[in-house]
């Protein structure tokens, strides 16, 4: 059984003392149901650069969730001006890095470095989280499978079967015109690209990496539509942008996951 994961990718969003804030009621909440022996799902919380550094700050003796990075350089180090690198995010205690988001595709050119990022990543103990998802005119032209097919060929290229038997990837499926827009996909619609993502997975590594893989939609979830996609078999969580600012609603999302009754009182925050 694969353990359900919730990831927060908090953008461009929150300054030192929000994110301070943030991190404390969320480790409070989430330590709080840990006392109390409930069922929890992997949480990730994934803030700007700058912010990972509160992460060993706040929680020396580590959190109940864990600290991944938006992005990460190819290269371990050298003359990149404004990069980032994997050993200067492991060194701060991320365990993760979402890899090929489709911002950072779209508006910094990375579709052609994904996988020498997701290898790098590897390397240096970080667990990538593999973003791919087509456009709506992709859609459109039924080319959906076609391009999160060639994304997923490109990323996984420099994978070892190791890596991938061990449960080492974690593949996000966002579709483009689903991301910040409100109009999230249909579980349905999800489900049938999370099938073939597993596929893809299965034929490149064998069976048991693709049930090791844990996939995970994104795309304007929110704690009223994320119960619909968990539902589905080969969907094991969310990586959610808006509905992960505000720190109760994002809990109500850690609840929903758990198979929780999430707490309606919360306000909505996303
Ligand atoms: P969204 O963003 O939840 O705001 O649509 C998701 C993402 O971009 O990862």
């Amino acid at each position: 059984m694969r353990t359900p994961l919730i990831a927060a990718n908090w953008k461009m969003h929150k300054t030192w003392p929000e994110a301070a804030t943030d991190f404390t009621a969320l480790e409070g909440e989430l330590s709080a149901r840990k006392a109390a022996q409930a069922a929890l799902p992997d949480v990730v919380v994934c803030p700007p650069y700058p912010m990972l550094a509160l992460y060993p700050l706040l929680f020396p003796g580590g959190a109940s969730f864990a600290l991944g990075a938006q992005n990460v350089h190819h290269e371990a180090s050298g003359a990149y001006t404004g990069e980032v690198s994997a050993p200067m995010l492991t060194v701060l205690g991320a365990a993760y890095v979402i890899v090929g988001h489709s911002e950072r595709r779209r508006d910094f050119g990375e579709d052609a470095v994904v996988g020498a990022k997701v290898a790098r990543a590897l390397e240096h103990d970080l667990t990538p989280i593999v973003c791919v998802g087509e456009t709506l005119d992709a859609r459109r032209a039924g080319e959906t499978e076609a391009v999160v097919g060639a994304q997923l060929a490109a990323a996984l290229a420099a994978v070892t079967p190791e890596a991938a038997a061990a449960g080492r990837l974690v593949i996000a499926y966002e579709p483009v015109w689903a991301i910040g827009t409100g109009e999230a996909a249909t579980p349905e619609a999800a489900q049938a690209v999370a099938r073939f993502i597993r596929a893809e997975v299965a034929e490149r590594f064998g069976a048991q990496a693709a049930e090791a893989t844990r996939i995970l939609y994104g795309g304007s979830v929110t704690a009223d539509n994320l119960g619909g996609f968990l539902a589905e078999p080969d969907i094991d969580g969310a990586l959610v942008g808006g509905a992960s600012l505000d720190v109760r609603h994002f809990l109500r999302l850690v609840d929903l996951a758990a198979g929780r009754p999430a707490d309606r009182t919360a306000h909505d925050g996303g």
